[in-house]
């Protein structure tokens, strides 16, 4: 005689969500949003089907989309007119993240604006700091640049600042510069551990921000390594991020997992544009099954421990949950 027969509970849709351990929320995904300065460079992302770059204007429309959705988080990222070595475009308090900040704010006061802060989308280099003679990112020089640049997120109105440019003690000046300057309640939601990763491919192509020369292997982390992320999430945490990143998402669900284990503040791992790319490739072609594709890999990620899923799915999530 079989005494325990697991099957019992999975019978009928009913009972498995009567006993479903997990349960993605729409109120935990963020959307990331592409904002260009020149109206010339929206459109489609080939690489990333169904995601394009916004101008300013569609950006906040499609921001009232996603709230009415229940998409109530969004994580910006601007395509500047011009770029140069110093990314002097980045704390320009007339760029295009800080206008699309308070664009969006003005709007919609209660979207959760979250911005990410990083240099190589600015820098005619394509590095993630400025570079120093011998052509290499100067950590302490790029920390003087990103609390600047903080600033004049705080000043547009930001909610979050998402430092993911993965300089040495960047979470500690930054909360510094925005304390100082009595912006003690814009949060920090650092990236800790972000990799070196291939998949980052599609949004280096969306933002024009691959480095013309090297790779990043320098500033982010090395793909073997687990227990280094913990280090570097316990800085970010000691430095006092709000909310720390482990980031990709489907490669290093173990370093979620194990962060969710040793930490007690939220987490939020970010689905990366090349994770995107490999779905919609596959679903494209008709070789899976896109919805339940989609929905299994945003449940790997709550599973695995995070409480916040950055996912270029997010909006359509909402809409086939709607
Ligand atoms: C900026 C930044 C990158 C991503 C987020 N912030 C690119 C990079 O580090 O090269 C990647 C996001 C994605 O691939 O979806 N440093």
């Amino acid at each position: 005689m079989i005494a325990v027969r697991p099957r019992r509970l999975r019978r009928s849709q009913v009972m498995r969500e009567l006993v479903a351990e997990h349960r993605i929320g729409v109120e935990h995904l963020v959307q990331p949003l592409f904002v260009v300065e020149r109206d010339e460079d929206a459109g489609p992302i080939e690489s990333m089907p169904g995601i394009s770059r916004h101008s300013l204007r569609r950006a906040v429309a499609e921001a009232r989309e996603l709230f009415a959705l229940g998409i109530k988080s969004v994580l910006l990222f601007g395509i500047p007119a011009s770029k140069d070595a110093a990314a002097s475009g980045s704390y320009d308090t007339n760029g295009i993240v800080q206008r699309t900040i308070a664009a969006i704010k003005s709007t919609l006061p209660e979207m959760l604006v979250m911005a990410d802060l990083c240099a190589c989308e600015y820098t005619d280099h394509g590095h993630c700091g400025v570079l120093d003679s011998e052509g290499e990112v100067d950590n302490d020089a790029t920390l003087e640049l990103l609390c600047r640049i903080a600033l004049t997120y705080a000043d547009a109105g930001v909610d979050v600042i998402a430092p993911s440019d993965m300089m040495d003690g960047r979470v500690k000046v930054i909360r510094c510069a925005l304390d100082a300057h009595g912006r003690t309640r814009v949060a920090i939601m650092a990236y800790s551990a972000k990799y070196a990763s291939a998949f980052y491919g599609p949004f280096r192509d969306a933002a024009g921000s691959a480095p013309r020369q090297g790779d990043r292997r320098g500033y982010q982390m090395d793909a073997p390594n687990a227990r280094e992320a913990l280090r570097e999430i316990a800085l970010d945490i000691a430095e006092g991020a709000d909310i720390v990143m482990v980031k990709p998402g489907l490669p290093y669900l173990d370093i979620v997992r194990a962060a969710r284990d040793r930490f007690d503040v939220p987490i939020a791992v970010y689905n990366v544009s090349g994770e995107y790319a490999m779905l919609q490739a596959a679903i494209g072609n008709g070789w899976l099954d896109g919805d339940r594709a989609v929905d299994e890999t945003l449940t790997s990620f709550v599973r695995a421990g995070a409480d916040v899923v950055i996912t270029y799915f997010a909006k359509t999530y909402a809409q086939r949950h709607a």
